[in-house]
C-alpha cells in the first residue's frame, strides 16, 4: 500500500474526534489524477469536463467495487460449458441531483441493469444548508448494494441528508463516491454515518468563506451542465 499523505493528514486532523472513523479511500491511480487535474482546470470547457468527470467516476467506482460479492454461474459457450460470475446482490445508484448525474453517466454503462434512484438536494447559497426537494427510491434498497453519487463533499450536509434518506428507506450497504472531498465534509460524514465507506480522488485543503472546496473545481453542477 502506498503512503498516502492526504489520508495521513485527514487522519491526524480528526484524531481527537470521539467517533468511530472509517478512513476514506483516495484513488491515486495516475490516470485518475490526470482526469482530476483536467476537471479542476478553469479553462476546461463543459464538453471536456463531462468526459473527464465520467471517466474519473468510472475509475472510482471500479475501486469501490473491488470486493463486491459475486456468485458462480454456469455459462454455455458455443463450444462447451464453463463457469462465470454474476453479481450476488442487486445494485442501486443514487445520484444527488444535479451534479451526481455526472458520475452516473460514467458508471451506469458498467452495470446497465442497475436501478437508478434519485435524490434532489440543493444547498442554500446563503447558509450552505441542504434543502431536500425530491426523492424517488426503489423498494429493494435493503437487499441491494447502494452507491450514493456526488462529485463534491464540501460541508457534507448534502451527503449526510442523502444517506439519512437512504437509511430511512431501508438501505443497509451504502458506499459514497465523491470526486473531491475535504476534511470538514469527511468529518461530518464520519460523525453521522461512520459505517459508510467513502471513495474519492482527492482530500482538498478545506472550505472557503462561501463553503466552496479549495482548491476544488468550482460549482460542479454548473460546470457539468454548462449553466
Ligand atoms: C453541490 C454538490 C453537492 C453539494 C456539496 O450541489 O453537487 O451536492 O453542493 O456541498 P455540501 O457538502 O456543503 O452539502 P448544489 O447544492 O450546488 O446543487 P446542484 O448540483 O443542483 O448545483
Ligand atoms: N458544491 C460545489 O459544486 N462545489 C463546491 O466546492 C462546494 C459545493
Amino acid at each position: 500500500m502506498r503512503f498516502n499523505p492526504a489520508v495521513e493528514n485527514f487522519a491526524s486532523k480528526i484524531k481527537s474526534a470521539t467517533v468511530r472513523c472509517m478512513l476514506p479511500v483516495v484513488v491515486q491511480h495516475p490516470l485518475a489524477q490526470c482526469h482530476l487535474a483536467a476537471i479542476r482546470a478553469v479553462a476546461t470547457p463543459p464538453h471536456q469536463f463531462r468526459r473527464h468527470l465520467n471517466l474519473l467516476a468510472r475509475m472510482l467506482f471500479l475501486e469501490a467495487t473491488r470486493e463486491l460479492p459475486v456468485q458462480e454461474i454456469t455459462v454455455r459457450t458455443p463450444l462447451t460449458e464453463t463457469t462465470g460470475s454474476q453479481l450476488a446482490r442487486p445494485m442501486v445508484f443514487v445520484p444527488i441531483l444535479r451534479a451526481g448525474l455526472g458520475l452516473l453517466d460514467g458508471i451506469l454503462p458498467l452495470v446497465p441493469d442497475a436501478s437508478v434512484a434519485h435524490v434532489g438536494i440543493k444547498r442554500n447559497e446563503e447558509t450552505a444548508l441542504p434543502h431536500a426537494y425530491y426523492a424517488n427510491l426503489p423498494a429493494n434498497l435493503a437487499s441491494a448494494d447502494v452507491f450514493l453519487l456526488d462529485p463534491m463533499l464540501a460541508t457534507g450536509g448534502s451527503a449526510c441528508e442523502g444517506l439519512r434518506q437512504l437509511k430511512e428507506a431501508g438501505a443497509l450497504r451504502i458506499t459514497m463516491i465523491c470526486v473531491v472531498s475535504c476534511p470538514e465534509g469527511l468529518a461530518a460524514l464520519n460523525r453521522a454515518h461512520p459505517d459508510v465507506p467513502v471513495f474519492t480522488a482527492a482530500i482538498d485543503d478545506g472550505l472557503n468563506e462561501k463553503c466552496y472546496i479549495v482548491p476544488g473545481l468550482g460549482d460542479a453542477g454548473d460546470r457539468y451542465f454548462g449553466t
